[in-house]
């Protein structure tokens, strides 16, 4: 194993408070100095980071790696690939693959895997119950000896209120957080994007705000009656914000997170980019840095169907003022690979889901960072060290005898998101094409460089 120096980089570590100029010393896969004038063994590899920021590896919260069963969509060399080439030195799979992640085995088969093919480290999800089909809790405790870091039925949401309480209370006996897709069924049926105003021009069926607001109040309800450690996933409404940040200040252990496409884009996406209006007339993204004039796409483009779906100008507002007083928690990609023929269809007929792992990170930086919403060192925080705490990682520091897993990035670089030079199987971003600002450089994983721009 090369042993690596990273010579005069902006070192921001959050978990250690750290922000300044200096080094950082890889030796046998570890973090063995960081600071000024470190003395370097003669056989390092010295790598100028002047410029640059250098930091914890990122972590990804919410990553679709699609195997076992849909590997058309995505496999684990490739999605791993498509982290490390977005900046991530880790990424938490998701469950909802078919069959789904809700035995040892398959955790098994995942692990063995991602340990032959993975370019970054996969930490795996449990499904809350079999088959992700909401009816009959998993077997929780098995699936945390073999190996799981929380249990989520993503992409579905637990809908009977007692399953989900005693899946709460079993989480506790075996210390893993529950993490939910929170999606009332009976209040969303057949919607496919925000019930709104564009909803009824374009003639789509609406996913409205209060279908995942009256789950966030239930995860609340049910965190505050067990004392579970529930996790909220992709939170799209300006409602959802206001309860969870009342109920963290109650004391409550909940936790959430927000994605790219709900702090950058709307619904009037997809009304397509030409009419690119918010209702007062004024162009919707205001404060962006040159967004609007960047990319073209047309209407009923189904690269903007996601799940939650996009949703008002006031949401996006409120998803970034949630993030900066830390309501949200952690920014995640929710990477949901899909294929063009499965794409290409009517709006109502296409599958929800962006992929977002090369381009989260840009995102963040021009919405969050370059827009002086948030400060770098909180902006990483959200991907790095929060992730860790809320999912026991172990990783996220660049603590002195920690994993090196390491992710270097220019804050400024400008690049234009190719989509035919993507790593993921899949195409469907909805930000091919886009003027970007901030790249990831290099990325680390234990030591070993798995991407270098
Ligand atoms: O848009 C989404 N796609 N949201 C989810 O929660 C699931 C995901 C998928 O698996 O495709």
């Amino acid at each position: 194993m090369n042993d690596i120096a990273l010579l005069g980089g902006r070192i921001i570590d959050p978990a250690n408070n750290l922000d300044f100029q200096g080094d950082v010393l890889i030796i046998d896969g570890k973090i063995s100095g960081v600071g000024q004038d470190i003395n370097l063994p003669s056989e390092v590899e010295k790598i100028n980071a002047r410029g640059l920021v250098v930091c914890p590896g990122l972590i990804d919260s919410h990553t679709h790696l699609r195997e076992p069963g849909q590997s058309a969509k995505e496999t684990i060399e490739t999605g791993t690939r498509a982290a490390a080439r977005g900046g991530f030195t880790s990424v938490v799979c998701m469950p909802n693959t078919n069959p789904a992640i809700d035995n040892p085995a398959n955790v098994a088969l995942i692990h063995e895997k991602a340990t032959r093919e993975a370019m970054v480290n996969v930490f795996i999800t449990g499904a809350i119950t079999k088959g992700i089909a909401g009816e009959e809790l998993s077997p929780i405790g098995s699936l945390k000896k073999a190996g799981v870091v929380a249990i989520t039925d993503d992409g579905h949401c637990v809908q009977n209120n007692e399953l989900m309480r005693r899946a709460l209370e079993y989480s506790i006996m075996f210390d893993l957080p529950v993490l939910d897709h929170c999606q009332d069924y009976s209040l969303v049926t057949d919607g496919v994007m925000h019930e709104g105003y564009w909803s009824i021009a374009l003639g789509l069926r609406g996913w409205p705000s209060i279908g995942e607001e009256m789950i966030v109040v239930r995860n609340i309800m049910l965190a505050g009656l067990t004392g579970a450690k529930v996790h909220c996933q992709h939170i799209s409404s300006r409602k959802s914000v206001e309860l969870i940040r009342e109920a963290k200040k109650q004391g409550i252990k909940i936790t959430a997170e927000a994605c790219p496409h709900h702090f950058t884009l709307t619904d009037n996406a997809i009304a397509g980019s030409e009419k690119f209006w918010g209702d007062d007339g004024k162009e919707l993204i205001e404060d962006d840095v040159g967004f609007s004039d960047s990319a073209f796409w047309y209407s009923y483009d189904t690269n903007f169907k996601v799940s939650p779906p996009l949703r008002s100008k006031e949401d996006r507002k409120a998803i970034i003022e949630g993030i900066v007083d830390g309501t949200l928690d952690i920014i995640a990609s929710d990477h949901a690979p899909h294929c063009l023929y499965e794409k290409e269809v009517e709006f109502d007929n296409a599958p929800f889901g962006v992929t977002g792992l090369e381009s989260i990170l840009s995102l963040s930086l021009m919405r969050l960072y370059h827009t002086g919403k948030l400060g770098l060192s909180d902006l990483i925080a959200k991907m790095t060290i929060n992730p860790s705490r809320i999912f026991s990682l172990d990783r996220g520091t660049l603590g002195i005898g920690k994993v090196a897993d390491v992710s270097v990035f220019n804050p400024d670089t400008e690049w234009v998101f190719d989509l035919n030079e993507s790593a993921s199987k899949s195409r469907n971003s909805p930000f091919g094409g886009w003027k970007l600002k901030g790249r990831a450089i290099l990325t680390i994983v234990s030591g070993k460089i798995v991407n270098r721009l």
